[in-house]
């Protein structure tokens, strides 16, 4: 099929970044955001793929209020696991392969050392048991799937980790970052780029349906990523907050996180032909771009 890839959650941080490369690069793209349509509802869901006719579907909407999700199950569950089933069954009418993006808070946490696809899922939470069973309905609706599980999602559109350490920077004199959870940060611009290849991979006739981890490269713990965030910010602004690191006990949270959720990438990269940019790297850039749009909106 020729058609466009039509994004479901084009108004998140991912959708948004998608579509913004998407028309940048003239790669044919149609977002539609929870207004245009709401993954839990399967009749717009299914009236947007016949309008649209795309030959791929991207699955960027989700509930990712990870603390929230204790007390709101139910509509975490609606958006993650129903939602995400409902999307891949109405691409499946159509025999259109989606993309359903998870998250590494499917696992535990327990393992040294990076978590392969093959391993154990074993949520701690409930966004991960909520993203966890839509990986399984996914699987189960839609014969080509491609789960694309991530982690630490920042970038230059909406709320996210990065912004919220630049905005910390400029209100105090000590930020205090928890320093024993370890993960990958995951810059959105990489995770459009595996949308990307996946999409060529497909033009290609490429058929790897499966669940493959995406994430950026190297791993680092909150604590890390703040302080690059400072530096980074630093280099341009003269200014140095003290990162000081605390443990997860310090910092009580509605769920718990894993202590580690590393995720190892080479599935993807050896299928896909894409790695992500090593994290400081995108971390940098995103700050320098971030104090750009600040400066010219000054
Ligand atoms: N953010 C992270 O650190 C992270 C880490 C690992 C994996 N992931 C996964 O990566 C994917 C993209 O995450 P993101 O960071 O881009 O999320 P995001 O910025 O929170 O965006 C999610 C979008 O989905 C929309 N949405 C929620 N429920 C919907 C529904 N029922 N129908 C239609 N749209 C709905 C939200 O709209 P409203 O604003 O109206 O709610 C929002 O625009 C998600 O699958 C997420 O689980 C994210």
């Amino acid at each position: 099929m020729n058609g466009p890839i039509l994004v479901f959650g084009a108004a998140g941080q991912l959708g948004q970044e998608v579509m913004a490369f998407a028309e940048a690069r003239g790669i044919g793209a149609i977002g539609y955001n929870r207004a245009k349509a709401d993954i839990t509802d399967f009749a717009s869901v299914k009236a947007a793929i016949l309008a649209v006719k795309p030959r791929l579907v991207l699955n960027a909407a989700a509930y990712t209020a990870v603390d929230r999700a204790e007390t709101e199950p139910e509509a975490a569950f609606a958006a993650n696991a129903a939602g995400a089933e409902t999307v891949a069954r109405a691409a499946a009418l159509q025999q259109v392969p989606v993309i359903q993006t998870s998250t590494d808070y499917v696992f535990a946490g327990t393992k040294r050392g990076a978590y392969v696809e093959t391993d154990p899922i074993a949520p701690l939470g409930v966004y991960g048991q909520t993203k966890a069973a839509g990986e399984a309905m996914v699987r189960h609706a839609n014969p080509r799937h491609f789960i694309l599980r991530t982690a630490w999602v920042y970038g230059r559109f909406g709320a996210n980790f990065l912004k919220t350490i630049l905005r910390l920077s400029r209100e105090r004199e000590e930020l205090r970052i928890v320093a024993d959870q370890h993960g990958c940060p995951t810059a959105t611009q990489d995770l459009a780029e595996a949308v990307f290849a996946i999409d060529r991979a497909l033009a290609r006739g490429i058929e790897a349906p499966g669940t493959y981890h995406f994430a950026g490269d190297g791993a680092t713990t909150w604590h890390g990523f703040a302080s690059a965030i400072v530096e980074a910010e630093a280099q341009a602004t003269g200014r140095r907050p003290k990162v000081s690191p605390i443990a997860t006990a310090d910092y009580p949270t509605a769920a718990l996180r894993p202590a580690n959720s590393e995720l190892d990438s080479g599935l993807f990269a050896s299928v896909f032909g894409y790695r992500a940019r090593d994290w400081q790297t995108r971390a940098r850039e995103t700050v320098a771009m971030l104090l750009k749009e600040t400066r010219a909106e000054t």
